[in-house]
This record gives structure tokens, C-alpha cells and sequence, in this order.
């Protein structure tokens, strides 16, 4: 048998460490805190439809055709595609994708980590028993006080950072892999508690009848719950690329893929579950916003039994879920440092680390000093802050982007042959995977673009 080859940062010790720590990087901010607001924002049902279709039909392939891709290049995704396209006989301009997908990290941390920072913070709040007996109104205040204060959101933002960068110096591999095997089991138990009170508010088949029951959607809606698809996966930016690097040939892709899928989009419907009846049972407004989990579970805290200590392992795991998916939205950076500028781990964080945390600023000052500062690009968006325009970007337009070409890459670019070895499943599994990638998920991916600019 030929001998392995193995990335120069290590390897996961196996199969179930891979699968944690992509589900620790799936799992995060995007399905707590954005799923929520975004499925508020954009009416439900038909939101939460059109969503899980994207999961299934475009997300599921393309997990496993960036896993794939990263496992058979074994380093960071920019010299992966470089080594791919080589390797293949193709154009070496395919590296380009491995750097759009490091800029997409960058500026996604960069917001990522100071909503992060929100979450720490009311680790705190709540273990002060600020939200005991809290009405709507004095959440919604309490809210308000934190995000109107630069400096409070400043202090959070950088101890985040900090938190981040001491796990990505260390190397991915220490330190993330027993973090995670035991707080995904315990945030998924801490949330079906929360689901278990929802049920208590008399509201929750309203709730369901939210998050389930189909309504009318815009080309618009339709960009955003795709968008919602990649984000929540991980996918389109290199970080599941750069996860597979780590991962050892003889395990499975598409078992894997299909598993941290599965995982990631339960917590995301359970965190539905559990905040839509409180929302509904307190007259709050679901289109609320970015704040919408900050000004509701409070609610649920400041009235249940035993509801601050709930509240404090709440927002603690919501944090350690962040800090996971954080630690892999720098990663391609860190690693292509490491292997090209010949720097160490720790450097190549810091440098990256220090670059993003000024990038963060941008995203704090939204919120208060820049707050009427916003612009409009004609047919795309309007009135968007910084903050707006950040996450647009990114999750609707940066990741869609790259995660096309990841599938036109492993359907079109790479040879059969090379596919066909890379993932060694079932003819049947391996042809369907085939199809999607090649023609179902770019030609989704296409459509729903220019529905959402009004061209189709
Ligand atoms: N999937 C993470 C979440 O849902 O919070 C966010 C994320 C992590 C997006 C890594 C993209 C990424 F590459």
C-alpha cells in the first residue's frame, strides 16, 4: 500500500474528532443567535423551507466536495488548490479560491468575535441576576445598554480575540478536540431544556406554526436563507477545506458530512423552538434583529426555576460553541502562514489575530457611533451599516461564491477518477453526490444570485 500522506499540522487522532470539531465549527453563532433572527426577519415557513432544501441539495454536496478537496490537497486551502489544479493538469488560477476564502474568514471573524462578545457578557449579566422577574421592556433596555456602549463592546471584542488566538497558536489539534467532545453533547441537552420551557408559555404551537407553516418569500429571502446554508455549514470560505486536511484517508467523507449536517441543523431548529414562544408569549417582535436572542431568553431565565444558573451554562456554551467556529474561520490563514512565510503557529496567529480584532471595530461602532452611517448599493441593498454590509457580503455573496466554484472545481475540474478514489462509497451515493455537484448545486447557487437581483 502506498504511504499516507499527512499534512505538516498534524492529524485528527480520528474519525469522531473530525466529525466534533466540524460540527464544533458548524455549530456556532449562526445557529443560536442568526438563524433565529434571520428566519424573524424574513417571515418563517417558507424561510425555514427553502433553508433546509438548501442543507440538503447544495450544502450536503459541497461539505463533501470541500472535505474532499482539503484531504487530497493536506495543507492550507490556497496551496490546496494550488497542488489540486496542478495535480489535475488545470490552471494554476484556482488558487484564487483558496484566497477569497481567507479574506471571507477574516471578515467574518471580525464581526463574529464581537457578537461573541455579546454572549460573554451576559454570561455575567445573568449570573448577576440582572434578568430575575425581567419584563420585555427591561430586556430590550438592557440590550441596548450593552451595544450602545463602544467601549463595554470593545473590552468583550478583544478578550475574544484573545481566547481565539491562544487556541489557534496552540495548533488545532490540542486543547479543540477535548473541548468539544464534551460541550456539543451539553449544549444540545442545555437547549432542549430551554424547548422544554418554550412549551410551558402556552405560546409554542404558535411558535411551530412560525418556524413551519409556509407563507409567501422574495428573491431576496431566498439569498438569505442560502446564504444561512453555507454559513451555518462552515462551507464556501476553506475552513471544512482546511479541517479535511487533517483528516486521515481511510475514513469516510460522506458519512461524515452527512452527520455534522444533521447535527448542525437540529441545534438550529431546536434554537427556533425555543425562542419563537417566547417571543410570541411576551408580544415581542420576531423581525426584532441581531438582539432578538439577547432581548428573549433573559425572559426565559429571569422566570424559570433555577433560571440563573441555566442561564449562566447557557450563555457559556453559546460562548464555547463560538469560540470553536471561530478557531476555524482562521485557520486557512494561520496554516498558509505557517507553511509558506515558515513562521510559527503562534506568530502567524498573532499577526492575523491583531489584524481582525482592528477590523472588529468597524463592527462595534454599527451598533452606536456609525449607527447612522449606512449606504445603499441600488438593487443589492439599503441602508446597510457596516456591521450589515460585513455579514451581507460574507454569508450571502463571499461564500455562495466560493463554495460554487468548490463544486464546479470537484465536479467539473477534478477528474472522475480522482473523485471516485478521494470518496470510495456506494456507486449509487458517489453518482447522486456527482449529479449535485455538478449541475444541481452551481445552477441553484446561479438562480437564486440573480432572483435575488431581480433578473429572473
Ligand atoms: N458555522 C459557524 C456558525 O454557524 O456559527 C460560522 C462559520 C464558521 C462560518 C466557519 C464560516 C466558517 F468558515
Amino acid at each position: 500500500m502506498a504511504e499516507q500522506r499527512v499534512s505538516i499540522h498534524g492529524q485528527w487522532t480520528n474519525r469522531t474528532v473530525f466529525i466534533l470539531a466540524a460540527t464544533g465549527s458548524a455549530v456556532g453563532l449562526g445557529n443560536i443567535w442568526k438563524f433565529p433572527y434571520i428566519t424573524g426577519e424574513n417571515g418563517g415557513g417558507t424561510f425555514v423551507l427553502v433553508y433546509l432544501m438548501c442543507i440538503a441539495l447544495i450544502g450536503i454536496p459541497i461539505m463533501i466536495a470541500e472535505i474532499m478537496l482539503g484531504r487530497r490537497g493536506k495543507q492550507s486551502p490556497i496551496n490546496t488548490m494550488a497542488t489540486l489544479a496542478k495535480g489535475e493538469g488545470r490552471n494554476p488560477a484556482w488558487v484564487w479560491l483558496g484566497w477569497m476564502g481567507v479574506v471571507a474568514g477574516f471578515l467574518i471573524l471580525s464581526y463574529y468575535s464581537v457578537i461573541a462578545g455579546w454572549a460573554m457578557s451576559y454570561i455575567f449579566r445573568t449570573g448577576g441576576g440582572m434578568f430575575l422577574g425581567v419584563t420585555a421592556d427591561g430586556a430590550n433596555s438592557i440590550f441596548a445598554e450593552l451595544v450602545t456602549d463602544p467601549e463595554r463592546l470593545l473590552a468583550w471584542h478583544t478578550i475574544f480575540m484573545v481566547m481565539t488566538m491562544l487556541v489557534v497558536g496552540r495548533g488545532v489539534k490540542q486543547g479543540l478536540e477535548k473541548a468539544v467532545t464534551f460541550l456539543m453533547p451539553f449544549l444540545f441537552g442545555l437547549l432542549i431544556l430551554i424547548v422544554i420551557y418554550a412549551m410551558t408559555t402556552g405560546y409554542f404551537t404558535e411558535g411551530l406554526e412560525f418556524l413551519f407553516s409556509p407563507g409567501a418569500i422574495t428573491g431576496k429571502a431566498i439569498l438569505i436563507a442560502m446564504g444561512h446554508a453555507f454559513f451555518t455549514l462552515s462551507l464556501g470560505m476553506g475552513a471544512i477545506m482546511v479541517y479535511g486536511s487533517y483528516l486521515s484517508d481511510e475514513y469516510s467523507i460522506v458519512q461524515a458530512s452527512i452527520i455534522v449536517a444533521l447535527a448542525d441543523t437540529v441545534v438550529a431548529l431546536l434554537a427556533g423552538m425555543a425562542i419563537f414562544p417566547i417571543v410570541f408569549a411576551n408580544d415581542l417582535q420576531p423581525g426584532a434583529g441581531p438582539g432578538l436572542i439577547f432581548q428573549t431568553l433573559p425572559i426565559a431565565f429571569g422566570h424559570m426555576q433555577g433560571g440563573t444558573l441555566v442561564g449562566v451554562v447557557f450563555f457559556t456554551l453559546l460562548l464555547f460553541a463560538a469560540w470553536t467556529s471561530a478557531i476555524s474561520l482562521i485557520e486557512p490563514a494561520v496554516a498558509y502562514l505557517v507553511e509558506n512565510r515558515g513562521v510559527n503557529r503562534i506568530y502567524a496567529a498573532t499577526w492575523v489575530g491583531l489584524l481582525t480584532w482592528f477590523a472588529g471595530l468597524g463592527t462595534i461602532f454599527s451598533f452606536n457611533i456609525w449607527k447612522d452611517n449606512t449606504i445603499s448599493i441600488p438593487f443589492v441593498f439599503e441602508n446597510f451599516t457596516f456591521f450589515d454590509t460585513l455579514d451581507y457580503l460574507t454569508a450571502n455573496v463571499m461564500l455562495p461564491l466560493g463554495g460554487l466554484f468548490i463544486a464546479l472545481f470537484a465536479g467539473w475540474i477534478m477528474r472522475q477518477e480522482s473523485t471516485r478514489e478521494e470518496l470510495y462509497t456506494y456507486p449509487a451515493i458517489y453518482k447522486t453526490w456527482r449529479f449535485l455537484t455538478r449541475y444541481i448545486a452551481p445552477v441553484a447557487v446561479i438562480v437564486v444570485f440573480l432572483k435575488a437581483v431581480s433578473l429572473i
